[in-house]
């Protein structure tokens, strides 16, 4: 697989040269396809607009490709007027508008649990401009809609289920792109503003965590994205604040709000930052751990992951990181510039060796059930700076840690050091 997914390399063992093939001619795919989905990639271009390159490529291939009625659906996320722009292609590379229809399809799946989210979806949206076209995603997404899938054998369990098959919801297909886009901003506003609330929680010897169960309990808030941390990361966050923001701006709507979820986001790994500083004073020749290098736990994608950033900066700043991850450490390998002074580790245990502080970085199950006592041992000085909130203070402080974390008041052990034997 050349991705880290759980279920991904069972289902494709299963459907394998069965009711899946993989073809470089695209031309022989859309042939044979009554609907083909554009799912490449839309990153951030350099005035924070997305980059549609890749879209109008494959949208050029697939016109030179028609033949018969397709349905052209955009899975991709893309800013309002993408479906548009698509037809407007089709219709210069001298395609008949009879035999094309554009969808607006948006995907809402996360990565590491892609599958599951998939086939247990919220919500399937659907933007279409007209009934033909409509039809064709809801006979494709019968199985789920219907409920069908569910009672299959070997389907995977999740929220949904025979009596409460997945929604789809049709709209226009600009209404779709938005609703991709809006979404997307929405949660990095949730993720933003609670992280704004832990900063102001900590100058007043407040919990966040307590804050942010007390919040979520309230059912028009909800306790998803209020994980106050070292800010958001990965493909799809920054780079689709920052294109809807610009599709706003192109529309002469001022939609100021989602600079200052940037603005938070990029403040958070300073304040991250400064908080090693604090607790280490130093940083040059110090030796740090940074467990965690994805931009989240259960994936192996390292896409604008704060972790890679800030082991960036400790590097600048003469630190020496020894990183583990399970999952996204070679990828990290071909983008961390080589140094004498980064080094990676074969378990968590091994990183922590000798460290003057360990940096939790990634949101990993392995990382929340730490055996302490054997961590106490591993490192030179017991001080764990968590960027993801994973213990509880008191438990890292009865076990001899200095703790600092985001949004709690960090705990400091009187006396740091060790017995000496346990150094030696
Ligand atoms: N990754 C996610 O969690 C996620 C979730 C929802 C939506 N999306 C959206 O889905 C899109 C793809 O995201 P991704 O993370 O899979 O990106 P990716 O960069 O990992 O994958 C894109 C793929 O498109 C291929 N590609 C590029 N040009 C092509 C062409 N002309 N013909 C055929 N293939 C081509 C690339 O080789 C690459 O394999 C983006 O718009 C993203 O915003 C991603």
């Amino acid at each position: 697989m050349p991705i880290f997914e759980d279920h991904l390399p069972a289902l494709l063992a299963r459907h394998r040269d069965r009711s899946i093939a993989f073809t470089t001619d695209l031309a022989s795919g859309v042939t044979r396809c009554e609907a083909i989905f554009i799912a490449v990639g839309t990153p951030q271009g350099d005035t924070g607009a997305a980059d549609l390159s890749y879209v109008e490529a494959v949208v050029s291939e697939i016109a030179r490709a028609i033949s018969g009625y397709k349905v052209i659906v955009e899975k991709s996320t893309v800013p309002v007027y993408t479906n548009e722009w698509i037809r407007r292609v089709l219709h210069r590379h001298g395609v008949d508008p009879a035999s094309f229809d554009v969808v607006s399809n948006p995907e809402f799946l996360r990565e590491g649990t892609a599958i599951i989210d998939f086939l247990h979806p919220d919500r399937i949206v659907v933007g279409a401009a007209n009934e033909r076209s409509a039809d064709v995603l809801r006979r494709i997404y019968e199985p789920l809609t219907g409920g069908a899938y569910y009672n299959q054998p070997g389907a995977l369990p999740g929220p949904c289920s025979v009596e409460h098959p997945a929604k789809l919801l049709v709209t226009s297909a600009q209404s779709a792109e938005i609703i991709k886009h809006a979404s997307n901003a929405f949660l990095a506003l949730k993720i933003s503003f609670i992280n704004a609330v832990a900063n102001l929680a900590e100058t007043v010897d407040a919990d966040i965590e307590d804050i942010a169960i007390g919040m979520g309990l309230d059912s028009r808030i909800g306790p998803r994205f209020l994980r106050a941390g070292l800010g958001y990361g990965g493909s799809c966050f920054p780079k689709d604040v920052a294109a809807f923001h610009w599709v706003a701006q192109q529309r002469g709507v001022n939609f100021q709000l989602l600079q200052e979820v940037r603005k938070i986001n990029e403040t958070q790994k300073d304040i991250f930052f400064n908080k090693v500083l604090s607790a280490l004073w130093t940083l040059r020749g110090k030796r740090l751990a940074a467990l965690g290098l994805a931009f989240k736990g259960d994936t192996d994608d390292i896409r604008e992951s704060p972790a890679i950033d800030l082991i960036k900066r400790l590097l600048e700043a003469g630190a020496t990181v020894t990183a583990y991850d399970p999952a996204a450490m070679e990828r990290s390998k071909a983008v961390l510039p080589p140094s004498d002074k980064l080094h990676y580790a074969s378990d968590l245990y091994a990183a922590a060796k000798d460290a003057d502080a360990v940096l939790i970085l990634t949101d990993w199950k392995e990382f929340a059930t730490i055996d302490l006592v054997r961590l106490n041992q591993a490192v030179r000085f017991p001080i764990v700076i968590d960027g993801r909130n994973l213990y509880k203070p008191q438990d890292m402080f009865e076990n001899g840690f200095t703790y600092v974390s985001v949004g709690r008041t960090a705990s400091y052990q009187a006396q740091q050091g060790k017995p000496r034997s346990a150094v030696l």
